[in-house]
């Protein structure tokens, strides 16, 4: 018997449109689960630093920042792994993201004393916090939008054009991101070259008029955004320091100084590039042993 599709509660997201359990779902949503199961492992060494809330602020923040890039991050990967069911996760991971951002927002209000007065206070009086509370109404603005019913009354093109603007809402994020880091900007200017991944993938697609990105085009896409990495994490850190960038691009280039962003976004790059030969090489062969089932038929 076919379940009835109305039927399906709708808070059983690990169970597909049909109502069976789906696996990639149920992997999806222990993922999203994970960092909050992790807090919640650490409460007592949570409880016992200096700053307890602050800790969570942080925890929240970074996942819902990592949450946000997996859901950018749908696409291209369905495309090189060939497995289009990744799309129905790309909102679950987007809501995820919200939730994790509506907690950070939650518990900085809560490091406030509770005092709605204070929160506002704060925001508007620090830069970083504007950017941060922009983009944190940006993504409230396109979890209210996820709903089916919102994307039937939007219609599916103004829709998807509301929905571009997760871009900049991840840019905003990243800047937030690097505005309140105090001291090792590493992790940022990896993620900001993962960023750069992202959106090159995407201008490289529209710019080739659609479809897949040859092995080629993603080799170039994974040593320019490495450059530019380079390039940024060299600059931003000459006029940080005033240094010459000549220095620091040296100092970064040299292993001695450990494995910077650059190379670390270079790696990531390459690892996409041999997935996707690899994944072309086995559906190729898949198609050709499917040809020849059918012409010895
Ligand atoms: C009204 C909105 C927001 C407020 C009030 C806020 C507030 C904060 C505060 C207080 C911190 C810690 C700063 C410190 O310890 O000095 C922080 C860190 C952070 N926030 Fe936000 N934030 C907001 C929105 C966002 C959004 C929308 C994102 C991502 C999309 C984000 C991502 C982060 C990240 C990644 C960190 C650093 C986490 C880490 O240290 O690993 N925040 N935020």
């Amino acid at each position: 018997m076919v379940p009835n599709v109305g039927v399906r509660a709708k808070w059983k997201v690990w169970r597909d449109r049909r109502g069976r359990v789906s696996p990639l779902r149920a992997v999806v949503l222990a993922g999203l689960f994970a960092p909050f199961a992790k807090a919640v492992y650490d409460a007592a060494a949570i409880a016992g630093g200096a700053r307890p809330i602050n800790d969570l602020i942080h925890r929240a923040g970074f996942w819902a920042l990592v949450f946000l890039g997996l859901t950018l991050a749908v696409t291209p990967f369905r495309r090189i792994l060939r497995f289009n069911a990744l799309l129905d996760v790309r909102r679950m991971l987007g809501i995820g993201a919200f939730c994790y951002i509506a907690a950070h927002l939650a518990l900085f209000v809560a490091d406030q004393r509770y005092s709605i007065a204070a929160a506002l206070h704060e925001i508007t009086h620090r830069v970083y916090l504007v950017i941060g509370a922009l983009a944190w109404l940006g993504l409230a603005a396109l979890a209210a939008t996820s709903t089916d019913g919102m994307v039937r009354r939007l219609g599916g093109m103004r829709w998807r054009r509301l929905h571009q603007i997760i871009y900049a809402i991840a840019l905003l994020g990243l800047i937030h991101y690097f505005q309140q880091t105090k001291a090792d900007v590493t992790v940022p200017i990896f993620a900001a070259g993962l960023f750069l991944w992202l959106v090159g993938y995407r201008l490289a697609a529209w710019q080739q008029g659609g479809g897949d990105l040859s092995a080629l085009k993603l080799l170039a896409l994974a040593v320019a955004v490495s450059v530019l990495t380079f390039a940024g994490e060299a600059i931003g850190l000459g006029l940080a320091f005033h240094v010459s960038p000549l220095r620091v691009l040296t100092a970064t280039l040299d292993f001695s100084a450990g494995i910077r962003p650059g190379w670390q976004v270079l790696g990531a790059g390459l690892c996409v590039v041999v997935v996707d030969v690899v994944r072309s090489y086995w559906a190729r062969r898949t198609q050709q042993a499917g040809a020849r089932t059918i012409a010895a038929e």
